[in-house]
């Protein structure tokens, strides 16, 4: 049985940096905009239902949560930049702490940079990949609800982030296609972040 779906509970939610849990255990964080599935894809990933809380108004999470997987891996499911449902200054308050935990986390092995299929890779998308090229973070682009679109969609969706990453050298070469609600490619992504167990 993969080790994701073994004990995982949800540990806390900081609205600062100064008020996060300490940085010892290995991290993999969830970014990407608001509503392009972060909290549903933890919950996919450690087959929950309502572990993150997950909503169709953009700006569901406000916090930095972190879950503990398997007392040996931290789970980071952040709030979304770009456009939420909520007044401006929250959301830059957000944003510029996503941001700072991004560039500075020491113990952030690896950041799930969650693209919507249906959308692709969008100006702030490639802001947040610079800033992450810049802090040497390793990261890997997985695109988002893919079921819905259809195949050829999601095949030129595909070619263009896969040339877009051409020019990203901190970025994982490969990407992940997956669906949170079909559960396709969750088994792939499980793989793939085994390796961060300590
Ligand atoms: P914020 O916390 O607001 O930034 O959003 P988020 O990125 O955490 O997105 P969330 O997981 O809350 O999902 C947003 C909406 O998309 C919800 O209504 C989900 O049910 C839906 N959704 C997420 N993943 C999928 C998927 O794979 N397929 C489909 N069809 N819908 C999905
Ligand atoms: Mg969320």
């Amino acid at each position: 049985m993969s080790v994701f779906l073994r004990n995982c509970e949800f540990v806390m939610g900081g609205a600062d940096l100064e008020s996060l849990p300490p940085a010892t255990l290995p991290e993999i964080a969830f970014a990407g905009r608001s509503n392009v599935g972060k909290s549903s894809l933890v919950n996919a990933l450690t087959g929950r239902k309502t572990l993150a809380k997950a909503s169709n108004t953009p700006g569901r999470t406000r916090e930095i949560n972190f879950f503990l997987l398997a007392e040996s891996l931290m789970l980071v499911d952040l709030p979304g930049y770009g456009y939420a449902k909520a007044p401006k200054k929250d959301v830059a308050r957000w944003t510029r702490l996503v941001k700072d935990y991004l560039a500075g986390r020491p113990n952030l092995r690896r950041v799930c940079l969650l693209i919507d299929s249906r959308h692709g890779i969008k100006d702030v998308d490639i802001e947040i990949m610079g800033m992450l090229d810049k802090a040497a973070v390793n990261y890997q682009i997985i695109l988002t609800k893919t079921d819905k679109i259809k195949a050829s969609e999601l095949a030129q969706i595909t070619e263009a982030a896969y040339a877009a990453l051409k020019r990203h050298p901190a970025a994982h070469p490969q990407i992940l296609v997956t669906s949170s609600e079909k559960k396709d490619g969750i088994e792939e992504l499980r793989d793939e972040l085994e390796r961060f167990l300590s």
